[in-house]
């Protein structure tokens, strides 16, 4: 519910408040957010010295570089950070913004080139549109919120409308900025590499200007767009904790500041780096949407929040809830080296274990018969799949299993006749070196022509008979970003175009297939984002499927994506990425605490591991709408030590079911016995472990717990499964 009484706007979700003042009628102040309450009185404020400048010459009691600001400008007094930054033909860069006007309406408003939320099943939102006006350069900035109630999530954005005579330079507009009234906080962020995806860090907020970006042109692997900010005592299972998350897929960046005077401004937004956007007159600029979420719960409170909203709100609705397919992908299997018999034979023996998708990865089109040549080229390579894509497809059909296939469209290799035929249409800059990686050039997704030729190429082969799921690729970074079709002064917001572009892809390629499910990936993890999320309702987590590391990458991801939304698979040992040899259960433990996979060569597993997966198999099919669909809480972490742990609670029909996972690294000698204490159940309900023939209270599971069974030897694993009486 929105309400402004007096001079104070009121946001209301479920259980929190985001609150503002409209200050002298002129700024937008941010009061609070947090739990739910209520505000009636404006922000205290008393000025004090000469190097915090009065805007106001007949009022000098306040400054701009004191008060909470709801959006910032600089050179006008506020010395932190600004959110919105822009450059006029003359050269100035004041801006000044003044509060103009609101309006609140049922529903939400529409970004033409971006993805946005979505409103859910049964759901009404309201949003508040909050009108700033710079009068003298007739500049509009509007301020959107929209709450989404009983998600506790509210998704914000900003938007420039230029209606001066005179085109203006964009160089900064954050979507998101909150002004915190001190700075005695912790914050969690992500960085990581490939195979080395979203580590969890928390941090103290210390003096000065900490900064979680990206400057490679994706979210990345590298860092993650989601953050959080929390009270130094909260934990996994109680405390204030805030969560952002950004609907983009490009290069990002998060800020914390803190000021002199122990205030601490956050952040969210387009990478300024590298970005300027020229606003024409009589045009606009509307930011992506950032989302902001609060729970008094802790982590495990934050991410129920952040789960339900990506389902139900960001992932295309045709998906939210519906059972994911297990599949088996050839990738680890054979790489490169396959021809039409062995995939069959691959799709043929993952039968015994009753796979539901088989997925044809990397190197069936053009000439791809290692990553140095072929992207681009989308038709089949006749001389590996002699029968074309479509017979495969019906002879794996008619196995009983559906077919998948892998592309990677917004590539192009040096060596294919795409590149030969258009050597323009990748970014580059005439007469400099076009930077490869994975000897690949990324193809310029800003120009029309490019998404056509992608369209056309990708519609021809989504289109075979037998197609459900599609894998999407990214396997680099973005270097020499730049496009000779446009003026010297535009360059700056080709990355964003890039974007633009490719959403506008992808956004034509799933309303023509709307029961594709497509898969997104960047070499793993890369863009494990909204933006993506918003087109793909899976991703794959990481390339590195190896157990143990796994369960670090799967636990920090889980803080703001579902479980359902992170491909993991079970892969062969020793371990491609580590060597490592982990037991198969272990890894199949691991691997069902998502999206349920397999990532080896089934005709080379012996008979007692055939059993055992499809032993698993089955239990996973057999639990799925627990897992997929269920509520999911972390229990331990692996980054605390040698026992990780989470659980599954069903919902609806599966309702009272509970799954605990519990995972062991490595075996010590003489290890003590170790308990694990199980949380969020009904303390007065009975659950009945029916493996174990015992029955628990609640009380007894969240107090006093259940002891580890230590079999010997490293990695050990056990799901025990209870059932509310
Ligand atoms: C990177 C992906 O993450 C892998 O799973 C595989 O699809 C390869 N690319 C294929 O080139």
């Amino acid at each position: 519910m929105i309400y402004v009484k007096k001079n104070i706007i009121h946001l209301n979700t479920d259980k929190t408040s985001y609150i503002m003042e409209i200050f002298k009628g002129k700024y937008l102040l941010h009061l609070y957010y947090g739990e739910k309450t209520q505000i009636n009185h404006g922000y205290e404020y008393e000025d004090f010295n000469s190097f915090s400048p009065n805007p106001d010459k007949d009022d000098i009691t306040y400054s701009l570089d004191t008060l909470p600001q709801e959006v910032s400008f600089g050179q006008i007094g506020d010395f932190r950070s600004p959110s919105v930054e822009i450059e006029f033909k003359d050269g100035s860069k004041v801006t000044n913004f003044l509060y103009d006007s609101y309006k609140i309406y049922e529903g939400k408003p529409s970004n033409e080139h971006l993805p946005t939320s979505h409103i859910g099943p049964n759901e009404s939102v309201e949003t508040i549109e909050i009108k700033l006006v710079d009068s003298l350069k007739a500049l509009e900035l509007y301020l959107y919120y929209t709450v989404f109630e009983s998600k506790d999530t509210i998704a914000v954005s900003k938007k420039i409308v230029n209606l001066g005579s005179e085109e203006i330079y964009l160089d900064n507009l954050a979507s998101l900025s909150m002004d915190f009234h001190e700075f005695a906080y912790d914050y969690i962020h992500f960085p990581g590499s490939w195979v080395r995806e979203r580590d969890f860090e928390r941090c103290s907020v210390t003096r000065g200007t900490h900064v979680v970006d990206s400057k490679r042109g994706s979210s990345s692997h590298n860092q993650n767009p989601a953050m959080i900010i929390l009270d130094k005592k909260a934990d996994e299972f109680s405390g204030h904790v805030y969560g952002f998350n950004l609907i983009y897929s490009g290069s990002f960046k998060n800020q914390i500041e803190t000021s002199s005077y122990n205030q601490m401004r956050f952040s969210m937004g387009i990478n300024p780096y590298n970005f300027r956007k020229k606003v024409a007159s009589n045009s606009n600029f509307h930011s992506p949407e950032a989302i902001v979420m609060f729970s008094s719960g802790g982590i495990n409170g934050l991410s129920s929040i952040s789960h339900s909203f990506v389902n139900d709100n960001i992932i295309p609705s045709n998906f939210r809830n519906a059972h994911r397919p297990i599949l088996i992908n050839n990738w680890e299997a054979t790489y490169f080296d396959f021809n039409e018999e062995k995939i069959l034979e691959i799709a043929k023996a993952s039968k015994e274990f009753e796979t539901e998708l088989f997925v044809l990865d990397d190197g069936w089109f053009g000439i791809r018969n290692s990553d140095k040549s072929g992207l681009g080229d989308w038709f089949v390579n006749k001389e590996k799949l002699p029968s074309g894509i479509e017979n495969i497809g019906k002879k794996i059909n008619d196995l009983g299993i559906n077919f998948g296939i892998w592309v990677e469209p917004e590539m192009v290799s040096p060596d294919s006749d795409l590149y030969r035929k258009h050597p323009d249409w990748c970014f580059h800059v005439d007469g400099r070196n076009r930077t490869e990686a994975r000897n690949q050039l990324l193809l310029n997704l800003s120009l029309p022509e490019v998404c056509d030729y992608l369209y056309d190429s990708l519609e021809k082969i989504f289109s075979t008979e037998g197609i459900s799921y599609v894998k999407w690729d990214y396997n680099r970074n973005m270097t020499e970003i730049y496009s000779k079709n446009i003026p010297a002064d535009m360059q700056g917001e080709v990355g964003f175009n890039y974007y633009k572009g490719l959403y506008g892809l992808l956004d034509r390629l799933v309303t023509r297939f709307p029961n594709i499910l497509f898969e997104s990936c960047s070499g793993g993890g890369g863009r494990f984002d909204l933006g993506m999320l918003k087109y793909m309702p899976q991703t794959w987590t990481s390339d590195n499927t190896d157990a143990l590391a796994r369960l670090n990458i799967q636990y920090s991801t889980s803080i703001f994506y579902p479980v359902v939304a992170m491909g993991s698979h079970i892969s062969d040992v020793p371990n491609h990425q580590t060597g490592r040899s982990v037991p198969l259960k272990f890894r199949a433990d691991v691997a069902m605490s998502g999206n349920l996979g397999l990532e080896l060569d089934s005709t080379k597993i012996d008979e007692k591991s055939k059993v055992e997966i499809k032993e698993y198999l089955d239990f996973y099919k057999e639990n799925r709408e627990i897992i997929q669909n269920g509520a999911f809480y972390r229990i331990r972490s692996p980054y605390d030590g040698n026992i990780t742990s989470w659980m599954f609670k069903g919902r609806g029909e599966k309702e009272g079911e509970v799954l605990v996972f519990i995972f062991r690294g490595y075996k010590k000698a003489n290890m003590p016995k170790h308990r694990i204490k199980i949380p969020y159940l009904d303390d007065e309900s009975l659950y009945l472990d029916k493996d174990k023939k015992c029955m628990y209270s609640g009380s007894e599971l969240r107090n006093y717990g259940i002891t580890i069974d230590h079999s010997s030897g490293d990695f050990q694993s056990e799901i025990i499964k209870l059932k509310e009486q």
